[in-house]
C-alpha cells in the first residue's frame, strides 16, 4: 500500500545498474506461519559503470518490501542497524570492496499473502509470481531485469504435506532432516533476471513425457496439478510437444534444459508465467478435457502452452534491459504464438478471431485515458503495463515488420537477434536493429508504432480514368492525440490489395513506373500523410479489396457501397477480407437501425443483410468455422468503440433486433444446419480437433439464432444437446442461450441441474457465473449481486472475479450500463475492496470505468462519480492510483 503519491517512472532515466549479481544462492525454509529466505548474493561493480571522481564505491541499494530482516552479513562481518538504512522499499549499505558476498535471511509471511505477487499459498500449495516485482517480497534483491545471475535454490518443507518441492533448472539433491521434513536443491545453470525465479511445493501429481529436441537431446517434460486433475492434462500435454516442434521448425529454437516443467495454480492474477524451466500457470489454461472444458478452452490452452513455451527463447535467453521494453518479449511471444495457432488450426478463422479482438478491446484501450505507445516511456505501475497494446498491438507490429520483410528474411532477422544477444537484456531498438541488419532495409521510420500511441486511420478514396484506363487509390492517414502525445507523425502502414474485376478475379497490378505487373495482391507501403497510387492497363473501374488479412492495425475507410460489400462477402479470394466485408456490411445496417432507434422510428433490416447470410449459410463448400464467423454480427463493444457517443440502450437494441429479424428470415437454412451438425455431434466423440471445433461453432451459432424464434421444436432441441452431450461446447452454449431466453421454468432447471453436477469443479463454475452475469436480460445486477452470494463465489479468486465481475462490466453492456447508474456504483465497490486484498486484479476491473468519455453526458457523470469516489475511498494502491487518476485527467 502506498503512503505517498507514486512517483513517475522515465525511460529517460533509464541508468546501467551499479552492481552486479553473478551467483544467488538461495534456502527457503517454508512453515505453516511464517517463511524463512536466506539469500547469499555473491556481487561486483559493474565494470559498465564509470568510477566516481573520488575513486569510491556508489552506494547499494537493494530492492525489497514487506520484508523482515533478520540477519544481514557481508563478507561475513555481522552488519548492524548502524551499517544499513532500511526504509519500506530499500536496503542500502556502503560496499568497501569492488567484490563482495551479502547474506541476508528475512522472515516472509505467504500464508497471509492475497496479493498473489511474490511467494504465496494457494489451494495449500506454495508458488511463486515474480514478474514484474514480486521478487522483492521474497529477499532484498537487485529486482531488475538487466541484472541476471545464477540461481541455486534450495526448498525445504514438511514432507508428508509438500511431497513436491520445485524450482527452476536442473534437480541436483534431495534428503530429509528426520524430523518430517524434508528438502530439494535445484540449479539453474542459465543466467536470468530474479522475474524469472519461481519455486512450487505441494501435494502434486504429474503427469511425464519425453521430447528429444533437433540435436538429438532428451527432455523430460512433466505437468503438475492437483491430483484430482490428473485426468485433465493430455492436451496441454499434447499441445507442449508441438510448441516444442514448431519453434524448432520455423525459428530454428531448441530447448536448453534437461527438464521442463509446468505447474498449475488456482489463484493466479494472469493466464501463466513462463518461469525458466518451471512455467506456473493459471489452472484455467491447462486443463481441458472434454467434459469440462469448451472447444474455445481447449484452444486457449494450446496458444497459452505454445505462449510460455516460446518465451523461453523470446523472453528468456534474451529478456528485456527493462520494463518499459515489456514488448520486445510480449508482442513477440504473442505474434509467434498467434502464428503457431494459425499453423495448427484454421488461419483464417484465427486472424478474424485477433482481429475481432483488437478492434473491439485494444482500439478502446488506444482511445481512452491509458493509451500508450507500444513502448511507453513512463509508468507509476508496470503491473498496469500488461496491456492489449504491449501484446496484441506489439504482436501486429511485428507482424508488420513479417510482412514488409517477408518470411524468409524475417526469419534471418530473428536468428540474428537470438544469436546476438543471447544471454542479454536487450531493448526493443536492438530487436529492430537485427531486422535491419539482416534485411538492409531501413525500418527508422517505422520505429514510430513503437513510440506513438494511438490507432491510425487510412481513409482511401479512388478514381478511374476510363479514356488512360488508370485507377488511382488516394491515402491519407491520421493519428488522433493521445495523452502527452498532441502531434503524430507519418506512420509506415504496409496495405495488402488487390483490385477485383466484375467477376471477382484479381487482376494484374502495374502501378506507373512499373514495366510490367507485379503480382495479383501485394503489399503497398504508405508512409506519407497523403500518398496516391495509379495503376495502369485497367479497363474497367475495378473493385478494391484494401488492407487485406488486416495488415496493419489501423482504421480503414473505403465508401464502399452495400452491395459491393455483398460482392466482396462472396467473391473476395481473401478469407479475411470476406469476413471483413461481411462486418461492414453488418455496421451499415445496424448503424441505420441505431438511428432509427434513436428517431423513435420502427426498424426495417435491409434485407441485402438477410440474402448475403442465406448465401453464406447455403454455400455448403466455406468453411463451417467461416459460416460461422460470418453468421456473427459485430458485438455490442465493437459497435461502442466505433459509435462517436455510443447510445447504450440503441445499440442493444438495434442488434438484438438484427438477430431475431435474422432468425426468423433464415429459419429453415439455420435449423438444417443445425440438425446435421447436431447429429454429428451426437454420432462421433468429443475430438479437440479444427473441423470439429469448426462443425461445433456453427451448430451452436445456429441455436443461438433459432432459440431466438421461440420455437417450441427449437426449444426441445437446445434441452436435448444440453441434456444429452459428451462435451462442455454443446453444453454450456445450449445453457447460455437457455439463460437469455424467456424460458425462465427450464432456465432455472437447467442452471440449478448444471450446478449441482459441476458443484466440485471450479473452472467449471467460473462458465457457470459468467454466462449468467453476461445474461443481458432485465435484473443483471441484481443476479450478480445474488451470485457473489453463492458457496462457490469467492472474491478471493481472481478467477472467480473475472467470471462475475469483469463479465458483468465487460459484456453485459445494456445492464452494467444501466441509467441509474447502480452498475457504475457495484464496480467500484468492487474495486475498493479488491484494492486491499489484490491491487492488480483491482485495477484490471476498472476498464469499463475508464471509457466514461464515450458516453452521454448523464452516464458520464455517474461514472466520473464513482472513479471521484474510488479516490478518495482511503489508501489507494500505485495500480489503482494510477488508473484511477489518468482517467480523470
Ligand atoms: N509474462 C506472462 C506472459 O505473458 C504474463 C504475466 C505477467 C504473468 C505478470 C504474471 C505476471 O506470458
Ligand atoms: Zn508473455
Amino acid at each position: 500500500m502506498r503512503t505517498e503519491q507514486p512517483k513517475m517512472i522515465y525511460l529517460e532515466d533509464y541508468q546501467a545498474p551499479d552492481y552486479l549479481i553473478d551467483e544467488t544462492h538461495l534456502t527457503f525454509e517454508l512453515y505453516e506461519d511464517h517463511t524463512l529466505v536466506h539469500a547469499q548474493l555473491v556481487m561486483r561493480r559493474n565494470p559498465a559503470c564509470a568510477a566516481d571522481s573520488t575513486g569510491g564505491l556508489p552506494p547499494l541499494v537493494l530492492d525489497g518490501q514487506q520484508l523482515e530482516l533478520l540477519n544481514l552479513a557481508l563478507d561475513d562481518r555481522e552488519l548492524t542497524v548502524a551499517d544499513y538504512q532500511l526504509d519500506d522499499s530499500h536496503l542500502t549499505l556502503q560496499p568497501t570492496q569492488e567484490r563482495f558476498v551479502i547474506d541476508s535471511s528475512v522472515r516472509i509471511h505467504p500464508e497471509s499473502n492475497t496479493a498473489l505477487e511474490g511467494l504465496y499459498k494457494s489451494s495449500g500449495m506454495f508458488c511463486t509470481q515474480c514478474e514484474a516485482e514480486g521478487f522483492r517480497k521474497i529477499t532484498y534483491y537487485l529486482d531488475r531485469p538487466d541484472v541476471m545471475s545464477k540461481f541455486t535454490t534450495t526448498v525445504s518443507a514438511e514432507q508428508h504435506s509438500y511431497p513436491v518441492l520445485l524450482s527452476n533448472g536442473n534437480p541436483i539433491a534431495t534428503g530429509s532432516e528426520g524430523d518430517g521434513r524434508h528438502w530439494a536443491t535445484w540449479e539453474d545453470p542459465f543466467m536470468k533476471p530474479a522475474y524469472l525465479f519461481a519455486l512450487v511445493a505441494g501435494d502434486l501429481w504429474c503427469v511425464e513425457d519425453r521430447f528429444t529436441t533437433m540435436s538429438a537431446r532428451e527432455v523430460t517434460l512433466r505437468i503438475y496439478v492437483e491430483p484430482e486433475n490428473i485426468d485433465k492434462v493430455q492436451h496441454a500435454m499434447d499441445s507442449l510437444k508441438k510448441s516444442m516442434t514448431w519453434d524448432e521448425q520455423v525459428y530454428g529454437r531448441e530447448y536448453d534444459l534437461d527438464i521442463f516443467m509446468i505447474v498449475a495454480v488456482n489463484d493466479f492474477n494472469m493466464g501463466a508465467m513462463e518461469n525458466k524451466g518451471l512455467n506456473i500457470f493459471n489452472s484455467s489454461c491447462v486443463l481441458a478435457r472434454a467434459e469440462t472444458a469448451t472447444d474455445a478452452a481447449h484452444q486457449r490452452v494450446e496458444a497459452v502452452v505454445a505462449h510460455e513455451y516460446f518465451h523461453n527463447w523470446s523472453g528468456n535467453r534474451v529478456t528485456c534491459r527493462d520494463w518499459f521494453q515489456l514488448s520486445l518479449k510480449e508482442g513477440f511471444t504473442v505474434f509467434r504464438d498467434s502464428e503457431f495457432s494459425a499453423d495448427m488450426n484454421s488461419r483464417t478463422v484465427k486472424r478474424i478471431e485477433d482481429v475481432a479482438y483488437l478492434r473491439t478491446h485494444q482500439f478502446a484501450e488506444d482511445a481512452g485515458p491509458m493509451a500508450h505507445p507500444v513502448r511507453p516511456d513512463a509508468y507509476m505501475e508496470i503491473s498496469n503495463f500488461y496491456t492489449l497494446t504491449i501484446y496484441e498491438k506489439g504482436s501486429e507490429v511485428l507482424r508488420m515488420i513479417h510482412t514488409l520483410l517477408g518470411a524468409e528474411t524475417f526469419r534471418k532477422g530473428s536468428d540474428l537477434y537470438f544469436e546476438r544477444h543471447d544471454g542479454q537484456a536487450v531493448t526493443c531498438d536492438d530487436f529492430v536493429q537485427a531486422m535491419e541488419d539482416a534485411s538492409g532495409v531501413d525500418l527508422s521510420q517505422f520505429k514510430r508504432w513503437y513510440t506513438q500511441a494511438g490507432t491510425p486511420r487510412l481513409e482511401v478514396s479512388e478514381s478511374y480514368d476510363a479514356a488512360a484506363n488508370t485507377y488511382r487509390l488516394q491515402f491519407r492517414q491520421s493519428c488522433p492525440a493521445t495523452p502527452g502525445q498532441a502531434e503524430k507523425l507519418p506512420f509506415v502502414i504496409p496495405v495488402e490489395l488487390a483490385l477485383l474485376d466484375a467477376e471477382g478475379r484479381e487482376l494484374p497490378l502495374q502501378l506507373v513506373g512499373e514495366d510490367k505487373p507485379v503480382g495479383r495482391s501485394r503489399v503497398l507501403q504508405v508512409t506519407q500523410a497523403e500518398q496516391a497510387f495509379t495503376f495502369l492497363n485497367l479497363e474497367a473501374k475495378p473493385l478494391p479489396s484494401l488492407l487485406r488479412g488486416f495488415s496493419a492495425p489501423v482504421k480503414l475507410s473505403f465508401p464502399y457501397s452495400r452491395d459491393q460489400l455483398m460482392f466482396l462477402m462472396q467473391h473476395d479470394s481473401d478469407g479475411f477480407n470476406r469476413w471483413e466485408a461481411g462486418q461492414q456490411l453488418s455496421v451499415q445496417v445496424l448503424q441505420e437501425l441505431i438511428g432509427q432507434h434513436q428517431r423513435g422510428e420502427a426498424l426495417v433490416l435491409d434485407q441485402r443483410l438477410v440474402s448475403a447470410l442465406r448465401s453464406v449459410l447455403e454455400n455448403a463448400s466455406l468453411d463451417q468455422a467461416m459460416v460461422a464467423e460470418m453468421l456473427s454480427l459485430p458485438g455490442e463493444g465493437y459497435l461502442t468503440e466505433i459509435s462517436e457517443v455510443a447510445d447504450v440502450d440503441a445499440i442493444h437494441a438495434a442488434r438484438e433486433f438484427a438477430r431475431s429479424a435474422l432468425a426468423t428470415a433464415l429459419f429453415e437454412p439455420l435449423w438444417a444446419r443445425y440438425q446435421v451438425n447436431r447429429e454429428l455431434s451426437r454420432s462421433t466423440a468429443y475430438v479437440a480437433e479444427s473441423s470439429h471445433f469448426a462443425r461445433r461453432s456453427l451448430q451452436n451459432i445456429a441455436l443461438s439464432y433459432l432459440m431466438l424464434t421461440g420455437k417450441a421444436e427449437v426449444l426441445a432441441a437446445c434441452l436435448e444437446q444440453f441434456e444429452v452431450c459428451d462435451n462442455m461446447t454443446e453444453r454450456l452454449a445450449a445453457l447460455a442461450v437457455l439463460v437469455n431466453s424467456p424460458f425462465t421454468s427450464e432456465r432455472d432447471a437447467a442452471l440449478q441441474s448444471f450446478a449441482e453436477h459441476f458443484k466440485d469443479n471450479a473452472l467449471v463454475m467460473d462458465q457457470w457465473f459468467s454466462v449468467q452475469a453476461a445474461s443481458t436480460l432485465p435484473g443483471g445486477l441484481v443476479r450478480v449481486q445474488a451470485l457473489m452470494q453463492h458457496p462457490a463465489f469467492t472474491m478471493k479468486n481472481p478467477n472467480k472475479v473475472r467470471a462475475l465481475i469483469g463479465a458483468f462490466a465487460g459484456q453485459n453492456l445494456i445492464n452494467f450500463h444501466a441509467a441509474d447508474g447502480s452498475g457504475y456504483r457495484f464496480l467500484a465497490d468492487q474495486v475498493i475492496s479488491l484494492n486491499a486484498s489484490n491491487p492488480q486484479i483491482a485495477s484490471r476491473q476498472l476498464g469499463p470505468l475508464t471509457r466514461w468519455r464515450k458516453y452521454d453526458a448523464s452516464r458520464q457523470a455517474l461514472m466520473k462519480a464513482e472513479l471521484e469516489r474510488i479516490l478518495v475511498s482511503g489508501e489507494l494502491s500505485s495500480d489503482v492510483f494510477e488508473v484511477v487518476s489518468k482517467s480523470l485527467a
